[in-house]
């Protein structure tokens, strides 16, 4: 084989393989559910294998403090069961248990290089004018995450818009891996990012995400509000005083009303197009209940169902530990291999 031929990847050889996670900092949000969970669980079929993770390493990137960490850790865990996402079909699990995710992040600092790291926007975000003072692990966190995907072999990685680079860094990861070792080890994985609402937006400023630190609980729904506060939210969200257009495109100046109707979609199963003609000349007395009703209707069995789970944290622990047992069974060779290919002497 020549060396273009060994670095040219045959993805066929790889198992479709989901990989996704949602760090344990805070509650989860309607923009978690959306963006993420739910497409997570319409992923899991008989097309793909799942494995889901509540990325505790990565939380650690910002400070934490201990108690919240672990309570985090049980609600991201019951929001993922919650919604539908079955510890049985998929493998379902926290970071921390598995150790090859370190080890295997510990190599690729090693391949990623310094001027690659420098261009991830949203550590340049983060950070922000206080560079010097953050963790040298908020840094390197793009590098973990492309250990959390490859330690799995992983296809298909679902993630928000904000992770587009993160998953293309991923990629060169791999490929600078497989050309430096002469090796068609890694695959190449592709980010799916698709959905009405892969960006949910703040119900006070459509400008700005919807994150669960802002200052005001009225700005988000949270997955463990119940039926009546979803409903309150929604009913005193941020509109502009016009009724909603017949087309997708007399919303394009209007941030607050796309996003109440990219919502709207996003829950229903629908395309942003066809609530507009269903809503075409509605004011916000008409629509915003109905949005409201279809949230209830959606997110309150969801929440009420997390709540139950969070008071049974033993049975969180063995679903848990049970996936980490799953999750190493995957993992272990992959590092194993990925050791001989480094040169390690085991
Ligand atoms: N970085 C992701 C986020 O902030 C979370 C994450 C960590 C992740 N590892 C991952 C997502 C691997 C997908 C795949 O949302």
């Amino acid at each position: 084989m020549t060396d273009a031929v060994q670095t040219q990847n045959d993805q066929s050889k790889f198992t479709p393989r989901v990989f996704s996670g949602i760090k344990p900092s805070g509650g989860l949000t309607l923009g978690n559910y959306l963006g993420a969970i739910k497409r997570f669980v319409d992923m899991q079929s008989a097309e793909f294998q799942s494995i889901y993770c509540v990325v505790d390493l990565h939380a650690i990137t910002v400070w934490q403090n201990p108690t919240d960490l672990r309570q985090a850790t049980y609600e991201v865990a019951a929001g993922y069961i919650a919604s539908g996402i079955d510890p049985e079909k998929s493998i379902l699990f926290n970071q921390s248990q598995v150790s090859q995710h370190a080890e295997l992040g510990w190599l690729f600092n090693c391949v990623a290089r310094v001027g690659w790291m420098n261009r991830m926007t949203q550590f340049k975000d983060k950070a922000g004018s206080n560079a010097e003072k953050v963790s040298l692990g908020l840094y390197a966190y793009p590098s973990l995450m492309a250990a959390d995907i490859l330690l799995y072999h992983a296809t298909h990685v679902p993630v928000g818009e904000d992770q587009k680079q993160h998953v293309e860094l991923t990629r060169d990861i791999a490929q600078k891996f497989n050309h430096d070792y002469k090796v068609d080890f890694f695959p190449e994985t592709q980010p799916v990012i698709e959905g009405p609402a892969t960006r949910v937006m703040n119900l006070r400023d459509g400008t700005k995400k919807m994150s669960k630190s802002g200052e005001s609980d009225m700005e988000r729904i949270n997955m463990t509000d119940d039926a009546d506060l979803i409903a309150k939210k929604f009913k005193k969200a941020k509109t502009d005083p016009e009724a909603l257009p017949d087309t997708l495109d007399g919303l394009k100046d209007r941030p607050e009303a796309r996003n109440l109707v990219d919502i709207y979609a996003a829950l229903n199963d629908m395309t942003p197009e066809a609530v507009i003609t269903e809503y075409a000349g509605a004011g916000w007395g008409r629509f915003k209940p109905a949005l409201a009703d279809l949230a209830v209707a959606k997110l309150a069995p969801i929440s009420t169902e997390m709540g139950r789970l969070m008071t049974e944290t033993a049975e969180l622990d063995r679903i848990l530990a049970r996936g980490a047992e799953r999750a190493r069974e995957i993992a272990e060779p992959i590092l194993k291999e990925a050791y001989d290919i480094v040169g390690f002497v085991r």
